[in-house]
């Protein structure tokens, strides 16, 4: 269905550096982290909202949509890195490999994810010499600095750990997990459909659906983080319950839980259905997505 993890990291590794000269300590830990696996959540869907809207016998280029994709996942990437340091969740294991601080120090697991976050502009910066003036390019550009940073997922990380071992109420965590994850997601999303020429209007809805696909995807990793499998996640589970962690998953339970991953799924299938696309296959794709991860064990 839609597109292999294998042929969309075929297009992501084209844009990570090659490790040679004095900093080849950072680079070898970016690209450790890069290429240690991983869903790709992020760049697909970024592809398929660009399928989506794009006219695939004119405007269709690889060469736009490619940079910004690999500059996704260098930025998810570089979020994972930080996520995982002692002075965050302390964990020990991602993607089924030692985290970035374990194999390489603390020191460079830093320096690693201000290389990805600094590469991942650079990468994509260069589709302005593509397409000058281009307000797809502009706007795809300006939700890239905007979604990942304070008013988005680096937001959503701060009241995550500020609030580290203390209850939270339902605004808080909405606030968090709206920050933390679903930024990320709506950036993907949103970056796909501007680069493709979709207007403000179905851009805003394409970010309603991808905010709800983004909070169903946080409930199941909290769901994951106490009923999953560390061999099939590739990270330790109980890593909420170590930092005393209230998720939704611990607030209201399993079941209440798994029941609010298929209400916001079933809302985002909603949002995308009624959207006026130029590719209905592609649509089609991403439905089907959103919906295989509702069940997801990894
Ligand atoms: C993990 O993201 C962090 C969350 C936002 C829950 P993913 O589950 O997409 O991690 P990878 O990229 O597949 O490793
Ligand atoms: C992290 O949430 C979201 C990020 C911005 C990295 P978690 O801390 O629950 O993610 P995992 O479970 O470590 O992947
Ligand atoms: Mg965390
Ligand atoms: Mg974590
Ligand atoms: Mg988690």
């Amino acid at each position: 269905m839609g597109y292999s993890v294998e042929e969309i990291e075929k297009l992501l590794y084209k844009y990570m550096p090659t490790s040679k000269g004095y900093q080849q300590d950072v680079t070898a830990a970016m690209n450790y982290a890069f290429s240690a696996g991983g869903k790709r959540i992020r760049p697909i869907m970024m592809k398929m909202c660009y399928d989506m809207f794009v006219d695939l016998s004119g405007d269709y280029d690889e060469e736009i949509i490619a940079p910004f994709m690999a500059a996704i996942e260098m930025i998810h990437t570089y979020s994972l890195i930080h996520d995982d340091l002692p002075a965050l969740d302390n964990d020990e294991l991602r993607r089924g490999k030692p985290t970035v601080h374990v194999k390489f120090g603390e020191d460079i697991a830093i320096l690693a994810g201000d290389g990805l976050l600094n590469y991942a502009y650079e990468t994509c910066a260069g589709v302005f010499d593509k397409r000058p003036a281009d307000t797809g390019v502009e706007k795809a550009f300006l939700v890239m600095a905007r979604k990942p940073g304070i008013y988005g997922m680096i937001g959503g990380q701060t009241l995550d750990v500020v609030l580290s071992g203390k209850p939270v109420d339902e605004r808080e965590l909405d606030f968090i997990y709206r920050n933390k994850t679903s930024a990320l997601i709506e950036c993907s999303m949103m970056v796909g459909a501007y680069l493709a020429g979709a207007d403000e209007e179905t851009v805003k809805r394409l970010e309603e659906a991808a905010g709800c696909v983004g909070m169903a995807f946080q409930v199941q990793d909290d769901i994951l983080d106490i009923i999953g499998q560390e061999e099939k996640l590739g990270k330790p589970i109980h890593s909420d319950e170590k930092n005393d962690k209230y998720t939704y998953a611990t607030i209201h339970g399993i079941d209440a839980s798994k029941a609010y991953v298929r209400e916001m799924s079933g809302r985002a299938d909603d949002i995308i259905k009624s959207l006026d696309v130029k590719n209905e296959k592609a649509k089609e794709e991403l439905i089907n997505l959103i919906n295989s991860l509702i069940d997801r064990d990894r």
